[in-house]
């Protein structure tokens, strides 16, 4: 009885010893390194020129905001990566810039989604992000939020939209914005973003390419509205392919062609969100969060 109360508590022991080893070993993974944070800024990427010069004005606000950490950048799109391989420029994609910045010693990393809202791209992160998690890669890796994505963020967006429309615009004309649009849930801000934008200014609409609200239906609430002119512009980060021809261009499907087929002048203006300090803000803000989690 007594042997065996004592083979009992020398056997707890050892599990417990062998446990706490183990458990330490594995949790110690990279804890003699040296404290290292990071940032990775992530964009879906463009082979624009005016795109450049907005990541690089991303680049510097965010150095400022966040002095001595390192930014490193990646961009999720393979077509842009593949196009700008052909002219000698390689970018990386999310996996190898976290794999680099692993071997480079980076033990804390703050991942920052450069997209509008958290559709089926900024998704596609969060599982590359939670892979190295899983991995065991880094101590910390935290994704922060894209553009729009707390209520704060929304009221910010529509003082930055309101900010940002041209001061020769009349109170009769529109404004109308064009965000690119998803079948993923969150295809939902655009009509709640309209929606608190008309609270201010029933005159700026929100539209988008590839989901709700489309642009017949903006067409439709423009001449129930009486409008005669609209400013059009891009609710993307980068004025691209879509601004330039879905929203500009002089095909019959662009909206400067079926808006004018409705007898609304149109003044397209191509200049992407990243483009505009006060939307430039909101992302470098969202960095916050991630690094609050290193402390
Ligand atoms: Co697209």
């Amino acid at each position: 009885m007594r042997t065996t109360k004592w083979c009992g508590i020398v056997l707890m022991t050892l599990v417990f010893f062998f446990i706490a080893v183990n458990g330490f070993a594995s949790s110690g993974h990279g804890q003699n390194q040296p404290k290292k944070i990071g940032i990775l800024l992530v964009a879906f990427g463009s082979s624009e020129p005016s795109a450049q010069i907005s990541f690089e004005n991303i680049d510097k606000k965010v150095k400022i905001a966040y002095p001595g950490i390192p930014v490193h950048w990646a961009y999720t799109s393979h077509i842009i990566r593949n196009k700008l391989a052909k002219q000698g420029k390689f970018l990386n994609s999310p996996e190898v810039a976290l794999s680099k910045m692993k071997d480079e010693g980076f033990t804390h990393v703050a991942v920052q989604a450069l997209h509008t809202i958290g559709g089926e791209e900024y998704h596609d992160l969060r599982r590359t992000v939670g892979a190295f998690k899983i991995m065991g890669g880094f101590q910390r890796i935290v994704l922060g939020y894209p553009l729009l994505a707390s209520q704060k963020d929304m009221q910010l967006a529509v003082s930055a939209i309101l900010e940002s429309i041209p001061t020769e615009r009349k109170s009769n004309e529109a404004i109308v914005l064009m965000g690119h649009g998803t079948h993923h849930p969150s295809n939902a801000f655009y009509a709640a973003l309209m929606f608190q934008l008309q609270l201010k200014d029933p005159n700026v609409f929100v539209g988008t390419v590839e989901g709700y609200p489309d642009v017949d239906l903006i067409k439709e609430l423009l001449i129930k509205r009486k409008i005669k002119k609209a400013y059009l512009m891009p609710f993307m980060s980068v004025a691209g392919d879509h601004a330039k021809n879905d929203m500009a261009g002089d095909e019959d499907d662009s909206w400067k062609s079926i808006l004018t087929k409705a007898g609304i002048q149109c003044a397209p203006i191509l200049k992407g969100t990243a483009e505009y300090d006060k939307f430039v803000d909101i992302w470098v803000s969202h960095i916050k969060g991630p690094l609050s989690h290193f402390e």
